[in-house]
């Protein structure tokens, strides 16, 4: 079987998948943490892997960048695969000053004014939440890992808000100011989830803010990223 972005067969994708918006990150996440794993999509090379934490099966499928690609594979992986779950593990920024880079951030929910959801189904959708019940067994991992996790509203973007000329700009579109991170893709996953019936969370590394301008070096980074991979995989056993 195939359907028009992905050529796995049926039984080569898990029902829980893990999804970061890199492919490369996607074959990183299969060489350093799963057993037996498998390549089971490289069209477009948006890489998918699949292969076991710790004795369970899971898949890890890459998303792309922005909503109108985490749409396509989160609807082709949820509607033709079975996919029962699917944990978005990625990056974003932050305009919110309690917020410091390098925090591990789980999404409450989604808030955003694209055009998805009225062409896709006619309806106009501002927020979306997360699974409650993915989010309890995410939350429950990072504490008996001893990993901090903040959990509050994130801003879905069309755009690049690093790419606005005018950051001040950006944030007054989102008067209220108590989003904890802004990225491309939640809101595309959580509002596919929710279409069909299925369960999405989505986990982000913090690597942009308005109010943290370190630098950081690429041991920071991994060490960070490698927590949150972690909290998904040990969440989904
Ligand atoms: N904004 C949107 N998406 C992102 C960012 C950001 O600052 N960083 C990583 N993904």
């Amino acid at each position: 079987m195939a359907t028009a972005h992905i050529e796995s067969k049926l039984e080569d994708i898990a029902p829980i998948v893990l999804m970061p918006g890199d492919p490369l990150r996607a074959k990183y996440i299969a060489e350093n943490f799963l057993d037996d794993y498998k390549l089971v999509n490289q069209v477009r090379n948006m890489f998918g892997y699949t292969g076991y934490y710790k004795g369970k099966k899971v898949t890890v499928f890459a998303s792309g960048m922005g909503i109108p690609s985490i749409g396509i594979y989160s609807y082709e992986l949820y509607k033709f695969y079975n996919v029962e779950k699917i944990i978005r593990i990625g990056t974003c920024g932050s305009f919110n000053k309690d917020i410091k880079l390098l925090d591990v951030i789980l999404s409450s929910g989604a808030y955003c004014k694209s055009y998805f959801d009225v062409l896709l189904d006619g309806v106009d959708v501002d927020f979306i939440k997360s699974n409650a019940e993915l989010n309890r067994q995410i939350m429950n991992t990072a504490k008996k890992e001893n990993i901090t996790l903040k959990y509050g509203k994130t801003i879905t973007s069309d755009v690049f808000d690093l790419y606005c000329d005018d950051a001040e700009r950006f944030r007054d579109n989102f008067p209220d100011m108590n989003f904890l991170s802004v990225e491309m893709e939640a809101f595309g996953l959580f509002y596919i989830a929710n279409k069909l019936g299925k369960e999405a969370a989505c986990l982000m590394t913090v690597v942009d803010s308005l109010y943290d301008k370190r630098s950081l070096s690429s041991e920071e980074r991994e060490t960070s990223l490698n927590d949150m991979i972690k909290t998904a995989l040990e969440s989904i056993i």
